[in-house]
């Protein structure tokens, strides 16, 4: 998490450094920074809070005239937020911004505070700017080498020396890009933050470190020039505008039946480009967050429609967990950023077991797009909500295709094609949600409930509900309920039940009426026509590997409408970040 923006050229760079940090606020939000260098001047300015927060403090004050800078926008890691431990750090000479964990940093505190240093931050990321003073003796590139072999961790880093007119970068297991525009030049966590400037960037790779002046940049390596292939992203900076929606979440789900038909679309020309996984004993899905949850969606298709052992899995469990590779094993991994660290470190895990893996990710040239061995990409664009909507979308539109793929269920083409209208219909109908989130959006709990892929369902309305609302919410199993749970069922408790699955509607039904019998208000999300609810919210009827994707953004804007009532910031709930590049 945590994001960084780095500027060198003939323009004055806090306008460019916010305008990044804007960009970037999707990473962490909890308190941010800029430093300034002309000459011989370094100015540190740091707020806590947003972006805006910042902008208004420096707009407030005398901003020394620069033509270098630095900017970090702050996802707490070590040390609560606050002034203090917010970015750009200071240590002598050396000034830089961090995303990361150092894992060793009290121990190089240590030493260092045995060498006089005196630290004011709780930071891990100070620690590392005094070890780089500590070993700067006047070449800058051999002071960065020396200090990151003693570090151990993660790191992005983009740092200034009070006497260089250079700025420098090195990344390790975390995202940092370098950007060329027109004699001036860039870092970044991702091409977002100074897409407006330039489209033209270079990945850098694992501990390259790079040098940018008024006139290029030079990235080298152990001493050795690397020459770096310049790509051309094809993002806009107007894919990142709200466009008159009030909330980037809302713009994002009306936009989900236009990216559902471009994800689509080379499969409804070609069902055969699917990758095919019937020759595969076990399929294990391993991703974090609401992706593990379309991979558990995946998991019922694929296990329903084949004899292929699914298994799907949290990524931070199975990076650690005993997982035995003793038939022939595919792992999936799925992942909108492709920088999420946990599912990073799964999918190498089955690379050093010789597994094959397969990303579903969305960010081209992402750590996961370059290191799984095959890729299916989705076509979802920029999301910038940090609560993932049309990514899920199609992330189980990926998973449903690749379970059609194993059935042979080449007709499905025929849905697919129709699937984004359909889907369009569905999220036409805001009043019905509007109407449900009025009635609900009071209470301290909600529950969701429906057995096998409708409580894979149910457990992505839950988590979409909770993070934007602040709800307390679950989803159970409908026949596992009463083992327990049923007991914080009272009078009004909105309980959503989703009823999609025909072999299992009736004991699902039996379910409802168990917690409608203790007083629940229950909203039933079926593609059949019923009574046994408070609500009915009736979704067209569609395959059943499809149907999934026509029920969760009723779920996704019933929960829209419950944070917009509450007065919930929704695009940035707090606490979380929307790229987790932390275990
Ligand atoms: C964060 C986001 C979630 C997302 C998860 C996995 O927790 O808030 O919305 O599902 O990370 O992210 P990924 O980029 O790997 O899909």
């Amino acid at each position: 998490m945590c994001g960084i923006v780095g500027y060198i050229g003939s323009r004055e760079p806090k306008n460019i450094l916010l305008d990044g940090l804007k960009n970037l606020e999707y990473r962490g939000y909890d308190s941010a920074g800029i430093a300034l260098k002309n000459n011989n001047q370094v100015q540190v300015i740091r707020g806590l809070g947003r972006i805006s927060c910042l902008e208004e403090k420096i707009n407030n004050m005398d901003v020394i005239k620069a033509n270098m800078g630095i900017a970090h926008t702050r996802w707490a890691t070590h040390g609560e937020p606050n002034e203090a431990n917010a970015h750009p750090h200071t240590s002598g000479m050396v000034t830089l911004v961090h995303n990361g964990i150092i894992e060793n940093f009290s121990e190089i505190k240590e030493k260092l505070i045995k060498t006089g240093v005196v630290f004011k931050s709780d930071t891990d990321s100070e620690v590392l700017a005094a070890l780089i003073n500590y070993y700067y003796d006047n070449d800058p590139v051999l002071a960065i080498e020396k200090a990151i072999k003693d570090v151990k961790g993660s790191y992005a880093l983009g740092i200034i020396f009070a006497d260089q007119d250079k700025l420098f970068a090195v990344r390790k297991d975390l995202p940092l890009i370098i950007g060329y525009g027109e004699k001036e030049f860039f870092i970044a966590s991702d091409i977002s933050a100074i897409i407006k400037y330039t489209n033209k960037y270079s990945l850098l790779d694992e501990n390259e470190i790079a040098v940018l002046d008024f006139d290029g940049i030079v990235v080298t390596k152990a001493g050795k020039k690397i020459e770096k292939e310049i790509l051309v992203t094809d993002l806009k900076a107007e894919d990142r505008e709200k466009n008159g929606y009030e909330h980037y979440m809302l713009k994002e789900i009306m936009e989900e039946p236009i990216v559902l038909e471009k994800t689509l679309k080379p499969f409804i020309d070609d069902f055969f480009k699917i990758p095919d996984l019937s020759d595969y004993e076990e399929i294990h899905i391993v991703a974090c967050g609401s992706a593990m949850y379309a991979g558990m969606v995946g998991k019922t298709l694929l296990e329903e429609n084949s004899n292929i052992r699914v298994m799907c899995e949290v990524a931070s469990e199975y990076r650690y967990k005993k997982v035995l590779y003793d038939r022939k094993t595919i792992v999936i991994v799925i992942s909108q950023s492709g920088e999420t660290a946990d599912t990073i470190a799964a999918m190498r895990k089955a690379k050093e077991n010789g597994v094959e893996t397969l990303a579903i990710v969305n960010v081209k040239g992402s750590t996961i797009a370059r290191e799984s061995d095959k890729q299916i990409y989705i076509e979802a664009g920029p999301e910038i909500a940090v609560a993932t909507t049309k990514a899920y979308i199609l992330q189980v539109a990926v998973m449903a295709l690749l379970a059609c793929r194993v059935a042979n269920e080449s007709k499905i083409v025929d849905e697919l094609k129709k699937l984004p209208r359909l889907l369009r219909e569905v999220i036409d109908r805001r009043d019905i949600y509007l109407k449900i989130a009025k009635d609900i959006y009071k209470r301290d709990d909600i529950f969701f409930i429906g057995r096998k892929i409708d409580y894979a369902i149910s457990l992505e309305g839950s988590l979409k509900l909770k993070e934007i609302s602040y709800i307390h919410s679950e989803a159970y199993q409908a026949g596992e309920l009463k083992h327990g749970t049923i007991s914080l069922i009272d009078k009004g408790t909105p309980v959503f039940a989703i009823i999609t699955d025909e072999d299992i509607m009736d004991k699902t039904i039996s379910n409802v009426c168990e917690v409608k019998a203790r007083g629940a208000k229950v909203i039933v999300v079926s593609n059949v026509e019923n009574d046994v609810g408070d609500y009915l919210i009736l979704v067209p009827k569609v395959s059943s590997f499809l149907q999934s994707i026509l029920v969760v953004p009723c779920l996704q804007l019933i929960a829209y409408e419950v944070a917009k009532l509450k007065g919930c910031d929704i695009d940035k709930p707090k606490n979380l970040a929307k790229s987790v590049t932390v275990e």
